[in-house]
């Protein structure tokens, strides 16, 4: 960890963030495309006020820029649906305050004292990143609800999949493992510490379920029979009108093709379903005759070494992910066909669970035992035993620096305008 590491991790997303926004005009960025979601520029500024508040005043002790906007954007003073009426900056304003604000972090960078805990390897730049980043994924979000014409730039190729059988799936013993890191530089306050669980065994797919698969499930009528749906998923089910999932497209005779970021494409039968709520998720899971994975059993799967007794960082070792380990920061705008990763499967031999799609588990959001936030009580402790469920391994959209093995995102049950998906699990018989 050196400054001039952060400077580049820093600079990174920043870039990103900034050629999501650049192809969108003036009314794009101001406009509300759904109280889901925040108007774009406040994404954006809320991106510079989070680097302010910790990178400058709290490390560098520097005086507030513009203390009259921090109030705009608290996330908690003001929920999603009320952040268009606010008296925000415009873009103009907005990429100037930004920029304002990075100059005067890189002017400071080079006097940091790194051996506070808030900035010990760097934590608190990491945490900048990995915020940006996580914001960058929900533009994305916005940028699919907004639809065409599309502004991404063009996909880069993703590898070929390989044929695999519906919900092939792997034995996991069961016994002692470890979840959560304490030793991570740059795991957030919800993945520490490391401490030990035991499981009994399971099995769990080898790789995400697909579209091809969740359409035999809509088209078994699996979105008619209450069987399958959990009281509340069957109430939410009847209030939303939902059909398929929030992308698909088709007719009485079936589910034909499915927009992306605008653009209307054939379904491809090979690539996870994407989309998808943990109501969806679940119903799916009983009418295959399979359950969801809890937390617990998806990062074992992911990143238990058996043979060394410890926790990987990925599923494939400690070594950074490259392309070919997973489908991972935005390459393309779309998950890969299942089967494209081989390089990056688990000691267990699961495929796909870093990238792709965020999997829902079976899991509410909770705190680990002996965890404790740091450095600031917003970002998991107030959403601890809430109505969320917990997502793993990232999407397509996710970059490298905000997912591992052992990082948890949350989310309410009923929202899929996240990058969605999920696999199954089965009990073994004792
Ligand atoms: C971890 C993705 C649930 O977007 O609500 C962004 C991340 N926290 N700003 C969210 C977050 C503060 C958070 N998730
Ligand atoms: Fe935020």
């Amino acid at each position: 960890m050196t400054p001039e590491l952060l400077a580049r991790e820093l600079e990174a997303s920043r870039a990103r963030s900034l050629a999501l926004l650049e192809p969108l005009d003036e009314h794009d960025l101001v406009r509300q495309v759904s109280p889901l979601m925040s108007p774009l520029v406040w994404d954006l500024a809320h991106i510079g006020n989070y680097e302010e508040l910790w990178l400058l005043r709290e490390v560098a002790g520097v005086e507030p820029l513009r203390p009259e906007i921090d109030r705009l954007y608290d996330a908690f003073e003001h929920p999603r649906a009320e952040r268009p009426s606010l008296p925000i900056l415009g873009p103009a304003d907005t990429r100037a305050y930004l920029s304002g604000v990075r100059s005067h972090v890189l002017d400071v960078l080079d006097r940091v004292a790194f051996d506070r805990p808030l900035t010990r390897d760097g934590f608190v730049f990491g945490m900048v990143v990995q915020h940006e980043h996580m914001h960058d994924e929900t533009i994305l979000a916005t940028l699919q609800l907004r639809g065409g014409p599309r502004t991404l730039p063009p996909d880069a190729p993703l590898p070929a999949g390989r044929v695999i059988p519906p919900h092939d799936d792997v034995l996991v013993p069961g016994g002692e493992s470890v979840q959560g890191t304490t030793t991570d530089p740059w795991a957030l306050d919800n993945e520490r510490p490391a401490h030990r669980i035991h499981l009994p065994s399971f099995r769990i797919d080898r790789v995400p379920v697909t579209n091809e698969m969740y359409a035999g499930f809509v088209s078994a009528a699996g979105y008619d029979d209450r069987r399958f749906w959990s009281e509340r998923g069957w109430e939410h089910l009847q209030s939303s009108g939902r059909r398929a999932p929030m992308t698909w497209q088709g007719d009485g005779a079936g589910w034909w093709t499915g927009t992306r970021f605008g653009e209307t494409l054939p379904l491809e039968r090979d690539v996870p379903v994407e989309h998808v709520c943990f109501y969806e998720a679940e119903a799916y899971a009983r009418w295959a005759g399979r359950r969801l994975p809890t937390e617990a059993e998806w990062e074992k799967a992911c990143g238990w070494d058996p043979l060394a007794e410890r926790l990987r960082r990925y599923p494939w070792g400690d070594a950074d992910p490259t392309p070919s380990h997973a489908n991972l920061g935005q390459r393309a705008s779309r998950p890969a066909p299942v089967g494209a990763y081989p390089a990056g499967a688990s000691a267990y031999g699961v495929e796909q669970l870093v990238g792709d799609v965020w999997e829902w588990t079976s899991s509410g959001f909770d705190p680990y035992p002996g965890t404790r936030a740091f450095p600031y009580r917003e970002y998991s402790e107030v959403f601890y035993g809430g109505d969320f469920r917990v997502l793993r391994g990232g999407s397509w959209a996710t970059h490298p620096t905000a997912v591992r093995t052992t990082f948890r995102n949350w989310d309410l049950p009923v929202r899929r305008q996240i990058f969605s998906g999920f696999r199954t699990a089965a009990d073994v018989p004792a």
